[in-house]
């Protein structure tokens, strides 16, 4: 069996995968490998064996047990679990609860006021001045008035849920300051639940509400969706920008034919697979995989991102096509966890694309592509800060 050093998920080249995960795709696909703290991990690579790990509950994602590899000091017993680390039949009843707020019906829905959020914020970015921060314009406020929409925040509360939401995925503020703004965060939403029980609105925490959900398992929700709903779609938006302002010859794909773009975010949903770090189980039985049998207790990481340029599944993963009709890409992971807001980030990702070059034809990086600062260490991938100008 061949081990590497450590498996590293520095991403050094901006448009790909690391090097070292298309070599152990192409040599050994299911390979046990060094990870954090000396300890092993098994390294899936292929697409159908990430899938395969994915969509069998035994390999668990429960981050309290012993051994797990996203184990950060949780506790056997542990109750403040949210959806992502919960394994069946308790993650089968609690996303069984507040599925049908995120079906495709009812994402289409809310088309009308996402557009509407989107053309707001571009009106504002264009009275400033002719050079700005993408990520503050427009990527970071994007997803966060939506998710305040959907969890009924008060308009006049927008700022401090924006501002706090900012805080606390942002790469200048402290592990101290973060903390405080998730505190803040948490709280509110607590007052928001409980004020939803004297006076229910037409949104989340209400419906859940009066559909016997607990209070208190209503915050978690909450916060989850801020977290698992924000980051990821602003850095979504960030990559897609970038790269369409790097390649004129893409961008100039979706201008002759704007009907493109629902092909065109599949495709570079796949070609970042931004939070590949959802992948990471503990097998909780013997289980083949892939032809090699992984035990009980073993760590292992589902490599989403090196799954997406898989050539038996991609041909010439490398290459961006928007024509390609990559839909069965494993960006939203695969299984019974996949991403419950998978839905809204797509409709996001395409209004906001399609409003910003309708709007901005003029828009422009404001400095070479290679200065950009990546968020190469993860978790999730993506951009802390893109200047642009028009
Ligand atoms: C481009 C944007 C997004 C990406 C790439 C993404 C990716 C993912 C991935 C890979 C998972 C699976 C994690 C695992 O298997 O453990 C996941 C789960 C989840 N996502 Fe997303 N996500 C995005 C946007 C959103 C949005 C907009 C929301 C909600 C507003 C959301 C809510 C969730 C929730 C609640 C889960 C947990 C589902 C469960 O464990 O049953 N995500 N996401």
């Amino acid at each position: 069996m061949t081990t590497t050093p450590n498996l590293s998920t520095r991403r050094v080249d901006p448009y790909n995968p690391p090097a070292e995960h298309a070599r152990l795709q192409e040599e050994q696909p299911v390979s046990q490998v060094g990870w954090r703290d000396d300890r092993k991990i098994w390294a899936v690579t292929k697409h159908a064996d990430v899938r395969a790990v994915l969509s069998d509950a035994r390999f668990s994602s429960d981050r309290s047990l012993p051994g797990h590899p996203t184990n950060i000091g949780y506790a056997p017993g542990d109750k403040l679990k949210q959806l992502i680390e919960m394994d069946p039949p308790e993650h089968t009843t609690a996303r069984g609860r507040v599925m049908g707020e995120f079906t495709v019906k009812k994402v289409a829905a809310m088309r009308p006021w996402i557009t509407k959020i989107v053309e707001e914020a571009i009106d504002m970015m264009l009275q400033g001045p002719s050079e700005t921060d993408f990520v503050v314009a427009l990527s970071l406020p994007v997803p966060s008035m939506v998710i305040a929409e959907l969890l009924g925040v008060p308009y006049d509360d927008h700022d401090f849920f924006q501002e706090n939401s900012a805080a606390f995925v942002d790469q200048h503020t402290t592990p101290v300051e973060k903390a405080a703004a998730m505190g803040r965060l948490r709280s509110y939403i607590a007052d928001l639940v409980n004020s939803r029980i004297e006076a229910p609105g037409n949104d989340i925490l209400s419906r859940q509400l009066s559909a016997g959900a607990d209070p208190q398992d209503l915050v978690g929700l909450g916060f989850l969706l801020l977290i698992a709903g924000h980051e990821t779609t602003a850095n979504m938006i960030s990559l897609c920008v970038a790269t369409l302002l790097d390649k004129p010859e893409l961008l100039q794909q979706l201008r002759d034919d704007p009907d493109l773009m629902p092909g065109a975010v599949e495709e570079l949903l796949r070609y970042f697979t931004i939070a590949e770090i959802g992948g990471l189980r503990l097998a909780t039985a013997d289980i083949e995989v892939g032809g090699t049998l992984i035990h009980a207790g073993d760590a292992v990481f589902a490599l989403s991102n090196t799954a997406n340029r898989d050539p038996e599944v991609f041909p010439e993963p490398n290459r961006i096509d928007f024509t390609r009709g990559a839909r069965n890409h494993v960006a939203f992971g695969f299984g019974p966890h996949q991403c419950l807001g998978q839905n809204l980030a797509r409709l996001e990702l395409e209004i906001v694309l399609s409003a910003v070059i309708r709007r901005i034809p003029a828009l422009r990086l404001a400095v070479p592509f290679a200065e950009i600062p990546f968020k190469e260490y993860g978790p999730n991938y993506g951009i802390y800060k893109l200047p642009v100008a028009w």
